[in-house]
Parts: structure tokens; sequence; C-alpha cells
């Protein structure tokens, strides 16, 4: 592995690995130092607790150093297209400050949210594949505008201890919200389910499809293994039945750069899609699942996220344990950048 920056580079075997792996470090199984006498920048264009505090905290019980860096805040502010005129607000590029931290550290975690102005701009990536292309250590993912791998493979984590290993009912359900919000949880959520083989069931309102080239590659990795997926307009059939309910909202990608207009358009949503008792009642015993942070009784009521059905907070737990694992992972290959000695 040279990096982390969506479950889709890497093969099953690689991410039974990397469960097991998390697991080991989770049941002090293994209390190995991979990271000791190493740094790992970890650079934060957007807010975040879980993320943040789980690699600094993971880097810490590996022997290693994290370097928190906040562009704009704590270093300067960034830029990343080519070949632009640095005349306006942006103090330094991403070609020199990310080789300059490969100098320095061993790997480089990334924050970068959707922008949401430009729905053909956001899909293909743009600030972490320059991260990537100018870097000369492993890039890590903690949430880009397309992908949350991190996040993901700590849900495939939590599915598995709750439920056991077997092939599961999931439904991935928009929920309302105020404003629209970035979709790099729900595509990787999505695409991890469907490569450890669930039957994926993903529910949203029309007008807020996920990007139909991932949604292509979703299918084919289901079937690969063995699952199956489902799209629906109707909440109510999709917790029918479903042994997992993971509910998080997201805006509709025609609305980029207009977000008035999708405010206004899923007013319409607010009382039907949210996960209430009502439709956790209607699942198999299901568990209640969010990325966090959610907002509650708008995107899941109290009752929900408060009974022994949501496992939230073992799930956030696990990013911590599933981090340790790829951070562990990254660590075999030998640093290719320049200063490579250790
Ligand atoms: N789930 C998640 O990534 O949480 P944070 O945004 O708090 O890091």
């Amino acid at each position: 592995m040279k990096g982390f920056l969506s479950t889709v580079d890497y093969p099953l075997e690689d991410l039974e690995r990397l469960l097991h792996a998390a697991e080991r470090f989770k049941h002090a199984i293994d209390v190995s130092k991979p990271l000791a006498g190493r740094s790992v920048a970890l650079v934060f264009f957007n807010p975040s607790l879980r993320t943040r505090a789980s690699m600094q905290v993971g880097i810490y019980e590996l022997g290693g150093n994290a370097v928190v860096l906040e562009p704009g805040g704590t270093s300067w502010t960034l830029e990343h297209r080519d070949g632009v005129v640095m005349d306006g607000d942006k103090t330094e590029h991403l070609a020199e400050f990310v080789r300059v931290l490969s100098r320095y550290g061993s790997a480089i975690g990334v924050r970068t949210f959707a922008a949401m102005n430009d729905w053909s701009e956001d899909r293909v990536d743009p600030v972490l594949n320059a991260f990537a292309k100018y870097s000369e250590v492993p890039i890590i993912n903690l949430e880009s505008a397309m992908h949350h791998p991190c996040q993901a493979l700590a849900d495939m984590m939590t599915i598995r201890e709750k439920l056991d290993a077997g092939k599961k009912k999931v439904t991935l359900t928009w929920a309302w919200h105020p404003k629209p919000l970035p979709m790099a949880v729900p595509n990787s959520f999505a695409l991890a389910a469907a490569q450890m083989g669930h039957d994926l069931t993903v529910a949203h309102p029309l007008g807020y499809e996920l990007d139909e080239k991932l949604m292509e590659t979703i299918r084919h990795k289901a079937m690969e293994a063995g699952g199956s997926v489902q799209i629906t307009s109707d909440i109510d059939q999709a917790v029918e039945g479903a042994e997992v309910v993971y509910a998080k909202s997201w805006g509709g990608k025609h609305f980029y750069g207009t977000p008035d207009r999708d405010i206004a358009e899923r007013a319409q949503y607010r009382e039907k899609w949210i996960v209430d008792e009502g439709k956790m009642a209607r699942t198999n015993h299901g568990i209640f699942m969010h990325c966090l942070p959610v907002r509650r009784n708008v995107i899941v009521t109290d009752g929900v996220i408060d009974s022994p059905a949501s496992v939230v907070i073992d799930e956030a737990e696990n990013r911590l344990h599933v981090q340790k694992a790829i951070l562990a992972e990254l660590m075999k290959v030998k640093p290719q950048n320049k200063r490579a000695a250790d």
C-alpha cells in the first residue's frame, strides 16, 4: 500500500487484512510501535473531532509524533491548481508544501472537503490528487471531496463486530438536513459495503443520486463479491428487514453552486426523511449507524440514537483501530522520499 486514498484501490484481501489488524490493535494483541522515531503530518483544511483526535491518539500509540497543520490558520494558505499566477490570497503552492512535508514525515494525512461549487470539479478530487501527485510519502485520505475511506473501514469493522462476518442487508439512507453536505461518507460507505459483499440498498429522494460512474463501480464490486445493490426513493421500503440502517445527508449534485435551490427543494422531505422509531421497527433488529457529527431530531430521533440499536460511539472508536492498522501497513513500505534513511 502506497497510500490510502479510497478503498476502491484495494482488493478484498487487503481490506480483510486491515480489518484483522484493526481487531488486533483494539484487543491489545498487537502493541507494536511501527511509528517509533517517525512523524506523520495531518493537514486539516476543515474542522474535525473524530478524525483529528483518533489520528493523533493512534500515531502516539504507535510510537510516533503527529504534526497538525491547518492551512490558512496554523500554516500558509494553499494553492493547488497548476499554472496559476499566485497574485491572489494564496501564499504557498502544494508543489512546495507537500514536498517539504515529505522530507519531515513518513506519511501525510489530509482532510479537504468538497467545495460544492461545481460537481465536475469536486468529483475528480482535485486537492487530494494534488497531494498524491507531489508527495514522496504515502497520503492518507482523512475525507476528501469524494471519499472518506477511514470512516468506511471503521463502519465495516463495526458491522462485523455487531453482526458477525456474513453478508448483511445494509441500508444507506439520505436524511433531511438544513443545508447541503458533501457526499464523501455515503460514497465510501456504499463502496466499502459493496466490496465486502453486503446486500446494499441506497435510499434517497429523486434528485439526490450519487455519482453515476461511482455507482457503476459499486455495482461491479458488489457483483464480484456476491452482494447486490438496489436504489429506491422509498425510505420505508428501504428499511424493511434491514440489519443495518446507515443515515447520512448529502447535497444534490445538480444544486452545486446554488445551495439555496437545494435548501428549497429538500424542504418537502423534512418530515419523512428522518430515522425514527417507526422506521427502526420495520428493520430486522437493525443497528443504527452514523459517522457523526449528527443533528439530533433532524437526521435521527433521540429515541433511536439513545437506544440499544445505536452503535455510533463504538463506530467512532473503531476509527482509532482501523487508522492504526492503515498506518502500520503503510510503514511496512520503505519511505520513498529523498531523506529515506529510516
Ligand atoms: N466522522 C468524522 O469524520 O468525524 P469528524 O468530522 O469529527 O472528524
